[in-house]
């Protein structure tokens, strides 16, 4: 193996590396990393090794990611395969009790750099396995990880294995592509919590289920029942939705913009004859406006729950989440009977839970409405987070009980 160049990494890189986090982002130092290489030592500010980092010139944000802080590292990045592979298997081990339980079908066999496999996630959905590279760092290792992963898991068979390339950049967000054939679409349903759920992959993006909720959906199951009304805002496939109608809600209004969306939704109610599909309505609308023309019919609900997208626009002007929520918060409460139960989330690691919950109660105030939060949600199990690492946990939601 090359000698690995030692580099010298801009003093906030240095900081943040100290502090637990795994990446070096573009600046004047990372941008001269010498560009063929694989692997980077990165140098403090005395000139000492201080993180073996794995190299991603081709990335427009993330230059690299920390493999290792170990020493020495030209040892440590002589074993990289065997490491790769020891923490594949270590990912795997941990979500041992999960597969276990059957509890569901969908879950992340390893979640990227909580799982010290930076940029590398690789979701469970049923008999096969979607692999997803934040980073086209791994794409020389395909082989290696998907070897990995059927020798713990021989019932996924070849064709059952499909990679992704994702990232913040369109470029990188290509579609699932299967190893062996680029045009290949593929349709299955899987089960969770007991309901089931088509997924789509190949011939979109969005997968059909959102796989870091199903913690949340878990650690929710105590709050909905038999004398729930549930309206579930930017319902998206209706997970949230199906969820609450096997937990025995008396009825479920699931709203989302998508007229695809709430197609899909349809098939996922069809697909559970069980459920009495008389108990749920679907409506294809932006959320304010049905929260408003919900308020002036009259109609309420107790227990509402509210997932935007991070941001969105009307054409003209972008709006982020956290400022939406003071009307929709309004809106909501409208909805909402006393003693009801209003869940939020957000979706970005810009905004930290902390000052999330600090915005909130703000609202709260300056709109004279009493409520207390009452549970904190956040990514789980099977989708950890990592200290220092803000970038990583990006999901936050909580409870609030209307008083
Ligand atoms: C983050 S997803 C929700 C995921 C869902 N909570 C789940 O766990 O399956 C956001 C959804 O909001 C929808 N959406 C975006 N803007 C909207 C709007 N203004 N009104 C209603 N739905 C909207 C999108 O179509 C998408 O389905």
């Amino acid at each position: 193996m090359n000698k690995i160049p030692e580099c010298s990494v801009h003093p906030v890189s240095i900081k943040l590396l100290r502090a637990g986090h795994p990446w070096i982002t573009a600046d004047n130092f990372s941008l001269r990393f010498p560009r063929h290489a694989e692997f980077v030592i990165a140098l403090d500010d005395r000139k000492r090794p201080m993180s073996l980092l794995i190299h991603d010139p081709r990335h427009k944000n993330i230059k690299a990611r920390v493999w290792s802080t170990k020493y020495p590292f030209d040892r440590e990045a002589q074993h990289f395969t065997a490491s790769l592979q020891a923490r594949l298997d270590l990912a795997f081990e941990k979500r041992a009790a999960l597969e276990k339980s059957h509890a569901r079908e969908n879950y992340y066999l390893c979640f990227g750099e909580a799982d010290q496999l930076p940029g590398l996630f690789v979701l469970r959905l049923k008999d096969r396995v979607l692999i997803q590279f934040y980073t086209g760092f791994w794409l020389p290792y395909k082989s290696i990880i998907q070897t990995t992963i059927q020798e713990v898991y021989p019932e996924i068979t070849d064709e059952n294995v499909w990679f992704q390339l994702r990232g913040e950049t369109k470029e990188l967000q290509k579609l699932p592509q299967n190893a062996v054939d680029h045009n290949r679409k593929d349709e299955f349903h899987l089960n969770e919590f007991g309901m089931q759920y088509l997924i789509r992959l190949g011939s979109s993006y969005d997968t059909g289920i959102y796989t870091d909720m199903s913690s949340v959906r878990d650690a929710l199951t105590n709050d909905v029942d038999e004398n729930s009304s549930v309206l579930n805002l930017y319902s998206y496939t209706g997970a949230y939705s199906l969820w609450a109608l096997k937990r025995g809600a008396k009825n479920v209004t699931s709203v989302d913009l998508s007229p695809k969306y709430i197609e899909w939704l349809q098939q996922n109610l069809a697909l559970n004859p069980e459920i009495d599909s008389h108990r749920h309505e679907s409506i294809v609308k932006a959320c304010d406006d049905a929260l408003a023309e919900m308020a002036a019919e009259g109609k309420t609900y107790n227990f509402i729950i509210c997932d935007p997208p991070s941001s969105s626009s009307d054409g003209k002007v972008r709006t982020s989440a956290i400022k939406a929520y003071k009307d929709l918060i309004q809106k909501m409460d409208k909805v909402l009977e006393k003693k009801g139960k209003l869940v939020i989330f957000l979706n970005t690691h810009q905004v930290t839970a902390a000052k999330f919950e600090k915005q909130i109660a703000d609202y709260l105030k300056e709109l004279g409405l009493n409520y207390k939060i009452s549970k904190k949600l956040g990514l789980g199990l099977d989708c950890p987070t990592l200290k220092g690492f803000p970038e990583g946990s990006y999901l936050k939601g909580m409870m609030l009980e209307k008083l």
